[in-house]
């Protein structure tokens, strides 16, 4: 066993850091996708631990990655398995990209992690031993940003590296074997110094983020956007408003509304972009005044309000291109759906409005399932909301 390389070697430190980095990124992809994605994944504590485990792993790769890079830069490599310029440029731009990939990927991620609003802390009490700069709103974008640019890079030059490596597992040459075992392996003088390799790296990163910045990825830097998840940090007392819904009776609209109900809100009304609080609300069934249908109404074969007196909507509340969204699930009648009631808030000082309306399908509730013909009972219910909500001070 041979520690450095040589001539003909990966020594055990390079076999050893070529490993470990490409585990981690195996698990970091699916981390960092399912810790971003506010929409489809569960509940905000499991998406919150998710990318606090991104995020620690991700370090641990940065430092893995500045020690490959260094040693990269010190360290004899192996000649090169093929003879011809182009595999040989290729191989060495592909190697070269990586290398420069393992590093700036977490230093982007860093950067996002550095925002005032960042939510996901680092395992093991890491960020009070390594205090970060608060990153700069500016700065904060173009991370934002370059985060999954540069992964897509990383993705499409790992699918090349890896096809090389599978061709030449394939036909036994000895190079894969020089990667998982360290045996020796062919190898030709190199056509190429160091500078040649290091200047394709730089313009391939350079044509990548041109191109990016010419389809528009990068232009908007400066648009005020708040970044990932962000920790919703106040509390809000609903001062009134409403919960009314609307159903159709042979053709006609007929409004009710539920006389009781509660909202536990906590927002952040400066997250513009993503998660910017959740929100729990709890009705009681048995208010709903629907004017000479209430009685009808609250029966078994309708909302069946002795068997189930509360609703219950969990929501997480989104910043979207156009307002807002409250998606989560909707308990009605013991059903449960998943739902998302687009909604619009006004702001005056420290009391905010937020309006929106919900269409739901009664049939999917369980609600008369006999009455099937929508002349007679419409399907379609639409749930108004209207909350005016104050910031509680602290
Ligand atoms: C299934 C996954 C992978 C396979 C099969 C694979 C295969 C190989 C092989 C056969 C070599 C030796 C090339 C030679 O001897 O000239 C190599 C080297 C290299 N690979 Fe990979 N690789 C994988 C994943 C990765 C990942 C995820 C990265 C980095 C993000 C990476 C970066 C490198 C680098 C930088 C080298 C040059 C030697 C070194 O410093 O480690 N590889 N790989
Ligand atoms: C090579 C290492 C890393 C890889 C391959 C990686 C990969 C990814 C991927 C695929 C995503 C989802 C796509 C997106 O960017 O929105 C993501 C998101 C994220 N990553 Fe990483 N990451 C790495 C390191 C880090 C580090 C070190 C940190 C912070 C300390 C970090 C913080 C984040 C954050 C906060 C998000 C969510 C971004 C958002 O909400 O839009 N990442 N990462």
């Amino acid at each position: 066993m041979q520690t450095w390389n040589d001539e003909t070697r990966h020594g055990q430190v390079t076999r050893a850091l070529h490993w470990a980095i490409a585990a981690l990124i195996a698990v970091l992809i699916p981390l960092g996708l399912i810790g971003r994605d506010p929409v489809n994944s569960a509940a905000m504590d499991t998406r919150l631990a998710v990318l606090s485990a991104h995020k620690t792993l991700g370090l641990l790769l940065l430092v893995l990655g500045v020690v490959r890079l260094l040693l990269h830069a010190v360290q004899k490599r192996p000649l090169l398995p093929s003879r011809n310029p182009f595999a040989q440029l290729g191989a060495e731009m592909a190697q070269g990209l990586l290398l420069v990939l393992t590093v700036l990927i977490p230093v982007s991620g860093l950067f996002i992690h550095g925002a005032p609003t960042s939510a996901a802390p680092l395992w093991l009490g890491l960020d009070r031993l390594l205090p970060l700069p608060e990153t700069q709103p500016l700065a904060l974008q173009l991370a934002l940003r370059l985060h999954p640019l540069l992964n897509w890079l990383l993705w499409a030059v790992l699918a090349g590296h890896v096809a090389a490596a599978l061709w030449h597992g394939a036909r036994r040459d000895g190079v894969m074997a020089g990667i998982t075992r360290g045996t020796p392996r062919p190898g030709h003088a190199r056509r190429y110094t160091r500078l040649l390799p290091v200047t394709a790296v730089i313009s391939a990163l350079t044509l990548t983020l041109g191109v990016a910045g010419q389809i528009g990825i990068l232009r908007d830097v400066s648009a005020p956007m708040q970044p990932e998840i962000a920790m919703p940090r106040s509390e809000w007392q609903v001062q009134d408003g409403t919960i009314g819904l609307v159903i159709t009776q042979f053709g006609q609209p007929i409004q009710g509304r539920f006389a009781r109900f509660r909202a536990d809100i906590r927002f952040d009304p400066e997250v513009f972009h993503g998660l910017a609080g959740q929100a729990t609300i709890r009705i009681d069934t048995n208010t709903l005044d629907l004017g000479a249908l209430t009685a009808q109404a609250l029966g078994p074969d309708f909302l069946d309000t002795q068997r189930h007196p509360e609703a219950l909507f969990e929501a997480d509340l989104l910043r979207v291109a156009d307002g807002y969204a409250a998606v989560g699930l909707l308990t009605l009648k013991g059903v449960q759906r998943r739902v998302s009631l687009p909604f619009q808030l006004t702001r005056t000082g420290q009391t905010a409005r937020a309006e929106g309306t919900l269409v739901l399908d009664r049939r999917q509730f369980d609600i008369a399932p006999g009455l099937d013909q929508p002349g007679q009972l419409g399907f379609e219910v639409r749930v108004r909301v209207s909350l005016t909500a104050t910031r509680r001070d602290g």
